[in-house]
């Protein structure tokens, strides 16, 4: 390819560090579909003849067949997916093919197959993320009253509903798709024209190849074009953010299906058994999401090291921009669809949720809000009475509701019988009606807008 100036081949090393086909390939559908934009639009331009951009878009079409039956061929001295899909041009079309490359390098060709392997990478993630949304809003539903006890440092807080728990993640993953579709619409400028760095002298049209391929418009700087990868850093921030979401998603599964816990059996798709222990049923999915994201995260602190410092326009370095993005999809993608199967095939036991919400003192909050409510106690002193009130559950070895009314009027006499209204986890979980609280009504109005904006985007 560069023949003319050099005497002698590459070393068989140089070879080996300089070709990217091994992992490029996978752009090939992208390449191809660049070359036929840009012949196509050469040729509007009167820059090629209509009879060989002809030639060169049915040769193309043909290598696209080829490739789906029989896959990429990994020649190695043709270096990567430009060079080996131009040299198969040419072994079909003859001389023509040469005339492909006019008023375009690599390095915009690169840029632009990149950003639109991304683009289609996003919206894959947008759209595997709209079913795991679903399947967290059925699941919220179906459990929009199931009382569990709700943490603060593991330690039971405050009782919940497993529904406003899940919506949680719901509230997550919907941060997560807003940050795919900006970094989607920040990427959808097309590169291609900018050429080796600086442009070219050929009357090209680079609006006409922009809308071809489906891009907003075109880039604004040629230097910028050939050597930004903010598209695939974005990518991967935003892959980083929802594998974290993911990984904590992950990590209550785990601890839910945990004996001590026991909230949740995992179905027999999504558990493992053990080749020693018979009665193991280990999360090991669970564990692979949670783990997938510190692979996740270092894809992209790997391109974040790859680009730092370095100088415009295109650097080799940037060749190496692809294999974290690549694997960072490839783990995402898996991290998403075996959430999801897990949350809509999970168990949840009711009984072990509650019994555990009724057993750590989680209503002692709601005694301290009734005296301050019902009795005028400031809330500084309620929390001390309470205090005492848990102490003597605690000796007696009885829940909250269960204390006898002396032993509550021995502790402050302001106390009476209407607070054990308040002291069931239900009454308490109940009571939380404040705007994004856990109470059932507000949890299912939740669902409801959540199910509504899903179904319009679906437009169902
Ligand atoms: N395989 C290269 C890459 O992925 C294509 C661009 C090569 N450009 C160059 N000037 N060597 O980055």
């Amino acid at each position: 390819m560069w023949g003319g100036r050099f005497a002698e081949g590459p070393a068989a090393v140089m070879r080996e560090i300089n070709a990217s086909i091994p992992f490029d390939k996978r752009l090939w559908r992208e390449d191809i579909a660049g070359s036929k934009a840009h012949v196509t639009m050469l040729a509007a331009q009167g820059v090629v003849s209509a009879e060989d951009a002809e030639a060169i878009r049915g040769g193309l079409d043909a290598i696209a067949v080829e490739y789906e039956a029989q896959g990429v061929p990994e020649d190695l001295t043709l270096e990567d997916i430009h060079m080996v899909t131009e040299s198969r041009l040419a072994e079909k079309i003859g001389a023509a093919a040469g005339r492909l490359h006019t008023a375009r390098s690599r390095n915009d060709q690169v840029a632009t197959d990149f950003k639109l392997w991304t683009r289609a990478a996003i919206d894959e993630v947008l759209a595997a993320l709209g079913t795991l949304q679903d399947a967290l809003i059925a699941r919220a539903e179906d459990h929009a009253d199931s009382v569990m006890p709700g943490f603060t440092h593991l330690q039971s807080a405050q009782p919940v509903t497993l529904g406003h728990h899940l919506m949680a993640y719901h509230a997550m993953i919907a941060r997560d798709r807003s940050r795919f579709a900006d970094a989607r619409a920040r990427a959808n400028e097309c590169p291609l024209g900018a050429a080796a760095l600086a442009g070219t002298g050929f009357p090209i049209d680079r609006e006409a190849t922009a809308a071809a391929l489906g891009f907003d418009r075109p880039t604004a700087n040629s230097l910028d074009s050939v050597s930004d990868r903010d598209f695939a850093l974005d990518y991967l921030m935003a892959a980083t953010q929802v594998s974290l979401h993911l990984s904590r998603l992950a990590e209550e599964f785990i601890i839910w299906a945990s004996q001590p816990f026991g909230f949740v059996s995992l179905s027999d798709q999504w558990s493992t058994g053990s080749s020693i222990m018979p009665q193991k049923r280990n999360p090991d999915a669970a564990e692979l999401v949670r783990g997938h994201a510190g692979r996740i995260a270092g894809c992209m602190t790997a391109l974040v090291m790859t680009m730092k410092g370095l100088p415009l326009a295109y650097s080799k370095d940037m060749q190496d921009d692809k294999p974290p993005v690549f694997e960072a999809h490839d783990l995402l993608g898996l991290s998403i669809a075996a959430m999801t199967g897990m949350v809509e095939s999970a168990t949840f036991r009711n009984d072990r949720m509650r019994a555990l919400a009724e057993s750590g003192f989680a209503t002692a909050t709601d005694l301290a809000d009734w005296l301050v409510r019902e009795a005028g106690v400031p809330f500084r002193e309620a929390h001390h009475i309470t205090g005492r009130a848990v102490k003597a559950a605690e000796d007696a070895g009885v829940r909250l509701d269960e204390l006898p009314l002396d032993t509550l009027t021995a502790i402050d006499a302001r106390i009476d019988a209407r607070v054990f209204d308040v002291l069931s986890v239900d009454a308490s979980v109940a009571s939380r009606t404040s705007l994004g609280g856990t109470a059932p009504v507000r949890v299912r109005e939740a669902i409801a807008a959540a199910r509504a904006r899903r179904d319009e985007e679906m437009g169902r």
